[in-house]
This record gives C-alpha cells, structure tokens and sequence, in this order.
C-alpha cells in the first residue's frame, strides 16, 4: 500500500518554493503560512535564511489536499494517523527488503517534496569495484580517492562517507589493488541523504522517519569517534551546506549583554575562527580545524585550547535552534524548551533533535604565545638521558598540571616508547594571556629540571609570541595534520580529576599507573586542561569534565586495514582491559573520573556513568520527555542501551546492522 501514491506532487513544489521565494523577501512578523513563527524567546536573533523555510499544518494540507496526494501527506504530517499506513509492529527499524520500507515511488515523492534534494547514497570507494548499483570500476578516480583518503575534506564534503571506515563496517574500501572478488556493499551509510538546505528539509526528513520507523542518522563532517554518524539502513541528514554564520557586536539575550555569533549547523571550527578574528573577538571551538562547530563538538561538551580562560564550548551557548523529534522546529535556550537547552549542551550529538543553529557567546581577543619542544636520547646516539632522569622530569611537568592550568594553558603532547626509547612530544603549548616572558617563568622549574638532569633535545624549546588568537591556533593545528580516514586502531580516553593532584597519595598511584603505561608501550596522548566552569553554566557538560586536570588520550595497538574479525576483537580487548582499565581504577566515575564521550572508545564498559557522570538522569528523563519514540539514535547516546545493532560482527560495535531493540 505504501508503494501506490500518486507521483503528480510538482504543482505542489512549486506552490512551496514560490512560497518560500516570497517568505525571503518579506520580515518575520509578515510571512504567508509556510513560515512558522515559533514561540520565539530568542527572537532578537533572526533566523537565517535557511531556517524560514519550514514546514506547516498548512503546508501538509495543501499537500494532502492537492492531487488526491492524502498518503503522502500523511507520511510527511506532523501527526502521525496509523489507520492509512502500518507500521512494522515488530521492535526493529524498518530495514531496506522489508515490505514496511518505503517502496521507489515513495522516495521519487519524497524527493519532489524536498526539491530535489534526496541523494540515492553512493559509497564514496565505488569506483574501486564493479557492482551492479554503481556500475565498473574506475581507476582513474579510485587511485584518486585512495590518495586523498586521508585528508579530511574528502570525507567531509560527501554525503554521507565518515572519517572512520571501521564503523561502517569496512564494506566498501577504498583500495586500488582489490582482488576482482572484492565486494562494495552499503554497509552502514543511509539508503539516501537529505542534501540539507533548509529547516522544511530537516522537518520532512524527521516526520517520514518517524511516521515509517525508518532509522535517522544526522551527519555534519564525520568526525565521530564511535561510529555516530553512520547507520545502516538508515535516512541521512546532511547538514554541511548550513553554512551561514551572524555576528552580533551586542547581544541581549536571556540576561547576557555582549558579542555573539549565530553558527549554522554546518559550519567548521576554522570558518567561525576565522570569523572570530575578523571581528576581533575570540570563540571556544576545537584544535582539529574541520571538526564541526555546533553538532557533535559543542553538544557534547566541547574541549577547547581557550578552556582555561573561558571553560568548555557548550557553556558559551545561549539558544539553539532545533528539529525536534515530533517535526517541530523550536528555539532551546534559558527561557523556551529549557529542558532540551540543558541537554543539548554537553548531552551528546545526534540524541536530542536536530541542531540547525546555535547562538554562542563571543569573548575578547587574546594574545598567546605558543611553545614546542621535544626530549629524549638523540636519534644519533651521541646524547644519552637514563630512564630514571627522564622520567624524573616528566614527573616535575606531571606535578606542575595544577600550576600550568591555574595560569590558564592548555597543553596537547604524546610520551611515545619506541622500541624502548622514551620520547617526551611537547606538540602545542597553548598559553592564551601570555608572553615569552610569562610562559618562560612559568615552565622554568620544569626546563631548570631538564637542564640539571642532562636531558638531550631533540627538537629545541620553541616559543612564538602572536598578539591574537588565529595566528597562533594556525601555527598550532592550522595544518591539520589529523590521521584520519584509516581503519588501523581504536580510541580510547580518560578525564583525570583534580584529586590526584590534591591528594599526594592518590598523586603516587596516578605517577605509578603513568610510568606503568609508558612502560608497557602504549599509546599516550596527554592534555593538561582543566575548563572547571567558568560561566557557571548549569548544563549536561559531565562532572567529569568540571572535574577534570587531565585528559589522557590512547589507542589500541594497530591492525592492519584488511584486520579479520578476530584481530579487531584483540586488539579492541587490549585496548579496554591493558590501556584503560588501570586509568578507569584509579579514577572511578564515583570519584570523579569519567570518559570524553567524543573521543571515546565505543565499547567502554561503564559508559553511562563515565560519559555522562552525575548528569546522566536527568538526561535520560530528558530524553524520554523530547524523543518518545526513538526517533534519534546513536551508539553510546542516551536511551542507546535500548537497542542493538544486528549485524556481522566485527570485534567492535559497528553501525552496520539493523537497528533494534534489546532483549528480543
Ligand atoms: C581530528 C579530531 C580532532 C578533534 N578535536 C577535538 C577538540 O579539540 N575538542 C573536542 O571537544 N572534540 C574534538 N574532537 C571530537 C569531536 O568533537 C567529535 O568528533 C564530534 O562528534 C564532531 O562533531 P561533527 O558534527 O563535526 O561530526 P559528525 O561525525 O558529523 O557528528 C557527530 C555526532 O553529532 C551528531 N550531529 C551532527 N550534527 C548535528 C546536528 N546539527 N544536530 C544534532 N546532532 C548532530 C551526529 O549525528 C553524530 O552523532 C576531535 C575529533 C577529531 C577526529
Ligand atoms: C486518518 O486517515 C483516514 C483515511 O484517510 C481518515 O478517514 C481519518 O479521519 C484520519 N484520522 C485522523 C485522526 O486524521
Ligand atoms: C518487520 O521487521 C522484521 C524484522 O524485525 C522483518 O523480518 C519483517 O519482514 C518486517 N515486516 C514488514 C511487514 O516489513
Ligand atoms: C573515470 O574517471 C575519470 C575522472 O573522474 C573520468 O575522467 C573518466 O571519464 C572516467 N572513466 C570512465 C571509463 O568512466
Ligand atoms: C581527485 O580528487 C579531488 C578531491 O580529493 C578532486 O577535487 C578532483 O576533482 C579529483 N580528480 C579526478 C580526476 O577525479
Ligand atoms: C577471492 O577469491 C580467491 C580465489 O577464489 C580466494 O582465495 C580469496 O579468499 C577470495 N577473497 C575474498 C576476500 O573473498
Ligand atoms: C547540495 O545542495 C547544495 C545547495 O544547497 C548544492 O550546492 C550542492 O551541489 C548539493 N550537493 C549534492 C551532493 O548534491
Ligand atoms: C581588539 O580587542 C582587544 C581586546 O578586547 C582590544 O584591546 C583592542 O583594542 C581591539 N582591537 C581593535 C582593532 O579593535
Ligand atoms: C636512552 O638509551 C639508552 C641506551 O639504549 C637506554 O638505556 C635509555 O633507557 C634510553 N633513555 C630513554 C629515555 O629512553
Ligand atoms: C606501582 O605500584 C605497584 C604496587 O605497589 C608496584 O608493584 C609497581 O612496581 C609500581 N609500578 C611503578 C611503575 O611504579
């Protein structure tokens, strides 16, 4: 029955597109019925163009009411009427071969409906296979894609492709030499993708997945540590294209009174720096440059170089304009849906409906001053440290964490064990307030360390002083050296609280477990922050976060691309139980420890309690109250442990299964 609408939906499109071209020109307060004006506390803050394109009652019974169009409509509606479609009763997501998926023509509507801007996903390594979807290999085009795998913006700007091919499920590699029996498969990417361009796109996308249980997936760049913004069998929405960016030298809003910026859905953290710095005003965003600044970074809390002046990005944030789950498009911020606010500000990305903008606070530009440097034995030879003298230092800058992050630095380093030679990798010293001068005083107990212990360089200590911020964000991260698009290793992270520093005894075992994991060869990334809560926000940013002196970062040890099953399950166990079960004993969630939920290992255990800490009920309440029926889901989110992914088994949670739910 779903099969048989009519396909004469054009009047209708015409109708909504004049309506849109008319509603542009025309202010707020005066547009025909398409434009909704929602119950808008934030209404000092004009919707972007994009967002006054939106989706009514009246539109869809304009729709149901031309051209005997009634299904179709009722597919789209903001009220779903059971007695003209069937739901699958079963406790799956409809899945692609289902009757209860929606047949072609139902997509060729839905397509009409949108303008246009339904793409049929196309795997982005296609043209490394022949298949029968997507026709004969390429070769051209595959050595292409191979080559620029690994840098972000191929990813980025696809439709639906992620920067981690393992949670696809690795079904269609990109890889010049396959084997002629190498098979490309959707695996996780969504059937289709919504080419976003306006709310009314967002609102359509969300009524027909929930009135057809079709499973939603929300994809920005694809950044995602876990897998979030892939889904097997799923409807896309990509929201790349809401570029658009607002600066307002003085905003009044909620109690607040000072510069602010609206960022649309798919703007990255460099757009908005760079807008930053036009304006001569800082933002908190992220170190990686194509990480996307109001999906999954600044929902799921957001750690930023600037965090010891300003504290975490989600805290600067003042309204969000949102998709909710029933259709609706709605302002979240301190005085209109005040639950879904606090949620979405730390609660996690993909959870809570579907951002289309978020109005942040700016702050006054800075100078910093930026610093590297490298330690260890000489590649040579010619310059020898013991162990223990190497180690005595690292101690000192261990100890110094507290005193480096009350001086508001932020600091991202690896201590790498190469075959036994201990390297300490100072990558960026971000000091934000500070000159040469400051920065020297403050690091010069751990520098007179070095020199007393006879500790060789590698790479000499470095400082720039820059007079603002983009200057020396550039020269930190501007490069973007990010491995990415590789499928060879799995994340994992620990927030380290502040009472093991506090506590000297709980320092001891902190330094021992440190030793213990340089010790045996483990990856180690480290990052002394703490972003505390300098707004005094009262929002779902995890305790462990408030908590927080240190941000340890880890992988498993690496496979490689072509890993079977049982390779990936190894190396996902030594990543769980070797790398980070002895940082999840010394800093139990019940004592303030926690997990970065963005950066996170999918598999971790205790994930509640360590992603979300003591915010984790209220989340779940919220939740229940703004996402009834599941409309929204992603691994390791909120309301996830209801369901499950049914499909191979890779050694590792992938997104490449039908999604059901647990227990059945
Ligand atoms: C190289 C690199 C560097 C990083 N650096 C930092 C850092 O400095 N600080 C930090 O805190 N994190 C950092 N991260 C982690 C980053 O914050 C997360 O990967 C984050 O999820 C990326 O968000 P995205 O929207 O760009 O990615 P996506 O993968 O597109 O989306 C991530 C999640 O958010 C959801 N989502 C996306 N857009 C929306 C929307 N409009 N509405 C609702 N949900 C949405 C998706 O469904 C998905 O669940 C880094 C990651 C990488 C790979
Ligand atoms: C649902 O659709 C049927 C058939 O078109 C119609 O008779 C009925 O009135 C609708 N119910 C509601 C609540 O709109
Ligand atoms: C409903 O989903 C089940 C899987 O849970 C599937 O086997 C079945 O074919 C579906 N039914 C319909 C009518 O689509
Ligand atoms: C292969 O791709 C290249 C580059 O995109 C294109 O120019 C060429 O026409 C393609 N070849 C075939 C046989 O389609
Ligand atoms: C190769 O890939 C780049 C993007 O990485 C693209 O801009 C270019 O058009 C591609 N060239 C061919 C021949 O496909
Ligand atoms: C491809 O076919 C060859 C020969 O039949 C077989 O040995 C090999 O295992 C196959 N590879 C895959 C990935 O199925
Ligand atoms: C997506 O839509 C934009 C217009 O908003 C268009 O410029 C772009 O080409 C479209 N992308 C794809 C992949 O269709
Ligand atoms: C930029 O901002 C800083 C700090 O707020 C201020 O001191 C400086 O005068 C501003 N510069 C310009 C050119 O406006
Ligand atoms: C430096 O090399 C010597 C000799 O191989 C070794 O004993 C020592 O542990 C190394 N030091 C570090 C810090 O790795
Ligand atoms: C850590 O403490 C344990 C137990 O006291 C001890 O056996 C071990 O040697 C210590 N390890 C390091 C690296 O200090």
């Amino acid at each position: 029955m779903v099969g048989h609408i009519s396909q004469r939906v054009m009047p209708i499109i015409l109708q909504i597109i004049i309506t849109f071209l008319a509603a542009r020109s025309l202010a707020i307060s005066s547009v025909p019925a398409l434009i909704i004006v929602p119950d808008n506390s934030a209404a000092n803050v004009e919707f972007f163009e994009s967002e006054r394109a939106q989706l009514s009652d009246e539109i869809i019974d304009a729709i149901a009411h031309s051209q005997d169009n009634s299904l179709l409509a009722n597919l789209v509606a903001f009220d779903f009427n059971s007695t003209t479609v069937e739901r699958n009763a079963t406790s799956c997501k409809t899945y692609p071969g289902d009757a209860s998926w929606p047949a072609d023509s139902v997509w060729a509507d839905f397509d009409a409906l949108l303008g246009g801007g339904l793409l049929r996903t196309i795997p982005i390594a296609s043209p490394c296979y022949d298949t029968k979807e997507w026709g004969p290999k390429n070769v051209t085009k595959c050595h292409n894609l191979t080559n620029s795998f690994r840098v972000f913006p191929t990813h980025e700007n696809d439709p639906t492709s992620i920067m981690w091919p393992i949670f696809q499920g690795k079904t269609c590699m990109a890889k010049s030499t396959t084997s002629s029996n190498a098979t490309c498969t959707l695996g996780s990417y969504p059937v289709h993708a919504v080419n976003v361009s306006s709310v009314a796109h967002i609102q359509l996308a969300v009524n027909l997945a929930r009135n057809m249980n079709i499973r939603l997936v929300v994809k920005n760049t694809g950044h995602d540590y876990l897998g979030k913004s892939s889904g097997a069998g799923s409807l896309g929405i990509w929201t790349h294209n809401l570029k658009s960016i607002t600066f307002f030298p003085e905003l009044e809003l909620d109690g607040y009174n000072g510069p602010a910026f609206k960022v649309g859905a798919g703007v990255t953290a460099l757009e908005l720096y760079r807008a930053a710095e036009a304006n001569n005003v800082t933002v908190l965003g992220s170190i990686a440059p194509s990480v996307g600044f109001a999906g999954g970074y600044i929902q799921g809390g957001g750690h930023t170089p600037l965090s010891g002046l300003h504290g975490m990005a989600a805290d600067a944030a003042l309204a969000f304009q949102v998709v909710t789950a029933d259709g609706k498009f709605v302002t979240a911020s301190a005085t209109s849906h005040t639950d879904l606010f606090w949620a979405l500000r730390g609660g996690g990305g993909g959870t809570f409906g579907v951002v289309t903008s978020v109005v942040v606070k700016a702050f006054p530009q800075t100078d910093v001053t930026f610093s590297t440097w490298t330690l260890g034995n000489s590649t040579d030879g010619t310059q020898v440290v013991s162990r223990s003298n190497f180690l005595k230092a690292v101690r000192i800058f261990w100890e110094m964490f507290p005193v480096m992050t009350d001086a508001r630095t932020y600091s991202f380093f690896f201590i790498f064990n190469t075959n036994g030679q201990l390297s300490f990798d100072m990558k960026t010293f971000f000091a934000p307030t500070h000159t040469e001068e400051s920065l020297a005083a403050l690091l010069k107990p751990f520098f007179d360390a070095v020199k007393d212990l006879n500790i060789p360089f590698t790479k000499p200590q470095k400082s720039t002083y820059h007079e603002t911020f983009l200057p020396a964000y550039m020269q930190a991260w501007g490069r973007n050296e990010f491995p990415m698009g590789t499928a060879t290793g799995l994340p994992g992270n620990r927030l380290i609280p502040k009472a093991m520093w506090t506590d000297p005894a709980k320092f001891e075992i902190l330094w021992n477990r440190t030793v213990a994991h340089i010790e045996a060869g483990h990856h180690f990334g480290v990052y002394h922050q703490a972003p505390g809560n300098k707004q005094n926000a009262d929002n779902a940013v995890s305790s462990a976060w408030r908590n927080a002196q240190a941000f340890f970062i880890t992988k498993s040890p690496n496979f490689p691309e072509d890993a079977t099953t049982a390779e990936i399950r190894e190396a996902n166990r030594v990543l769980l139980e070797n790398n980070l079960q002895p940082w999840r004993e010394i800093t139990p969630a019940s004592e303030g420890g926690g997990s970065y939920l963005n950066e996170a290992a999918v598999d971790e255990p205790n994930w509640k309690e360590d992603f979300y800490g003591e915010q984790y009920n209220r989340l779940l309440n919220t939740k229940k109250k703004v996402d009834p029926h599941s409309v929204f889901y992603a691994t390791t989110g909120i309301g996830s442990d209801e369901w499950e992914i049914r499909g191979p088994d890779l050694g590792v949670t992938t997104q490449n299964g039908r999604l059901c739910r647990t227990g059945k």
